[in-house]
């Protein structure tokens, strides 16, 4: 058996969890909008044609803020075609995904489906087909009052006052070619400067982020964060950052660690933003976005989105069915968001219902939760608060990282991977510290001793674990409940000290009570 030794203290902090960090991605994708949040005449669709089924497992997942309308979907967006009477709608070719957009739901739909689903709204606008005028139409249709004609155009079509709207995208993936109208770095840096001008001169109160290199994969990564923010620094709040996790090459050992890329890349990503702002003597932190983050390879090998199927309205694209290790790995992603919570003030989890989703559902039919549901939801949930520095002594394994891209591929070894990836999180409010906990051994059980320390006596308030005898077991529709917690037995407490015994392969988290002084 083995044992790891973690150290955490009230006195030493990360930082403080920003509500945005338990976001998700709504995008016109697949499956996501239409036969996903969005289906009149499913049976618990209400009279908007929200599926009530959806919108029930979308508030126990508890999203907080939600981006909108892509992705690569948002790239040749008209997002007059998604306003106005719905008979009206113009029908459009979409090039991101191969299909056909109908517009029966668009920006005032999706403002009413936040509403309902108690999140915040999050909109991208379109800089690829389109532009900064495009950005600064949208912007006063949705935020301002009235009195103009595009304000008055939102009143007419029925709703009176403004959506205030306070975080927005200038656009997505600029730098990838797979998008449509992509950028060199500083033809995108200038559009997003002059985009965001314009935005913030009709309302000054929005935050913005500029797109970064659509993967730490991308050969410009680096080079293209520093070149956009030389142009944008004095007028963006956020760099965003994409990944998506992968086990290509099935290769489980590998495909865990892989979640350690992502402190890497934020690290990198903040070094680069903090130099941008050192050039300036400048006091000023750009906080990182990482609006599209989640496990995604089964159907991206496949390439299902650029699949000619014939224009479809809503193809069932993208529909990646989640087993126990992507659970486990999409665990140490969200570690990895907690752990820098100082800088990482917003990210997405991409994307919600259906195409690569916690959510899936039949078009008709019922909705359940995919395997990745679990500790997102538990993030979202329990890890609101102070995270703490842990210091974390851990026996450790080596292994690859793998990542096929086209026709090269990335491979580079990954030495002293600790078994235990763990992140702690102080609620002062409700007077709790929560252990969130990963042990990527996938034969040993591994005892964990913590001491935590400045909190007085601590009891235990619940634990539990996400594991499963098969890391290829998923959940169906017709055993939706195939992977769930369970409570995790034995955690015993003597003082500051919590010792817990975590299964082969599993997720953990163990809520205390803490009587501080
Ligand atoms: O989330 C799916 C796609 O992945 C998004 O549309 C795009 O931004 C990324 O490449």
């Amino acid at each position: 058996m083995k044992e790891a030794h973690v150290i955490v203290d009230r006195d030493f902090a990360i930082g403080d969890t920003d509500p945005r960090l338990f976001g998700a991605f709504v995008e016109h994708l697949g499956r996501c909008v239409y036969g996903g949040i969005y289906e009149p005449g499913h049976p618990t669709a209400d009279e908007r044609g929200f599926r009530g089924d959806v919108l029930a497992l979308v508030r126990e997942l508890a999203p907080t803020i939600i981006r909108y309308p892509g992705g690569n979907f948002v790239s040749g967006y008209n997002w007059e075609d998604g306003v106005g009477p719905v008979e009206k709608r113009p029908r459009r070719l979409d090039l991101a995904w191969m299909s056909t957009e109908p517009n029966t739901f668009g920006t005032n739909e999706f403002m009413d489906w936040c509403r309902a689903a108690d999140v915040e709204p999050m909109l991208a606008v379109n800089l690829g087909t389109r532009g900064p005028d495009d950005a600064r139409r949208l912007l006063e249709y949705c935020n301002f009052p009235g009195g103009t004609e595009l304000s008055d155009l939102r009143r007419a079509h029925g709703w009176e006052k403004p959506h205030d709207v306070k975080f927005w995208c200038l656009g997505n993936e600029m730098d990838g070619p797979w998008q449509m109208e992509m950028k060199t770095a500083t033809e995108y840096g200038r559009i997003a400067t002059e985009a965001a001008k314009l935005m913030k001169w009709i309302d000054p109160t929005i935050e913005l982020a500029a797109c970064g290199s659509s993967s730490r994969n991308m050969p410009t990564f680096g080079s293209w964060e520093d070149t956009v923010l030389e142009h944008c620094f004095d007028h963006v709040e956020f760099i965003s950052l994409h990944t998506y996790l992968n086990n290509y090459a099935d290769d489980t050992p590998s495909f865990l660690a892989s979640a350690d890329l992502m402190d890497t890349f934020i690290d990198e990503v903040v070094a680069i933003a903090d130099a941008v702002a050192a050039r300036r003597r400048s006091d000023k932190r750009i906080m990182l976005s990482f609006d599209e983050w989640n496990v995604w390879y089964r159907t991206r090998r496949k390439n299902e989105g650029r699949t000619k199927l014939g224009w479809p309205v809503a193809p069932p694209i993208l529909e990646e069915i989640y087993d126990m290790q992507d659970a486990l790995a999409f665990g140490g992603a969200c570690l990895s968001l907690l752990n820098h919570a100082d800088r990482v003030k917003s990210a997405c989890l991409a994307q919600l219902v259906n195409a690569i989703a916690p959510i899936m559902t039949e078009t008709g039919g019922p909705a359940w939760r995919q395997s990745i549901f679990y500790p997102f939801r538990d993030m979202s949930r329990l890890g609101r608060g102070r995270v703490l520095r842990t210091r974390v002594s851990s026996p450790t394994y080596s292994t690859v990282y793998y990542d096929p891209r086209g026709t090269s591929e990335l491979r580079f070894p990954m030495p002293d991977v600790p078994y235990l990836k763990l992140s702690v999180v102080d609620n002062v409010e409700e007077g709790t510290v929560t252990l969130f906990a990963l042990n990527r051994n996938l034969e040993e059980t591994l005892t964990v001793e913590t001491q935590v320390r400045g909190f007085g006596a601590l009891s235990l308030d619940e634990a539990h674990e996400l594991r499963h005898s098969d890391l290829k077991a998923t959940n169906t529709k017709d055993r939706p409940d195939e992977i769930r917690p369970a409570p995790l037995q034995g955690v015993e407490i003597t003082g500051d000290r919590v010792r817990a015994r975590l299964a082969p392969a599993s997720w953990n988290v163990i809520r205390l009570s803490a009587r501080r002084s």
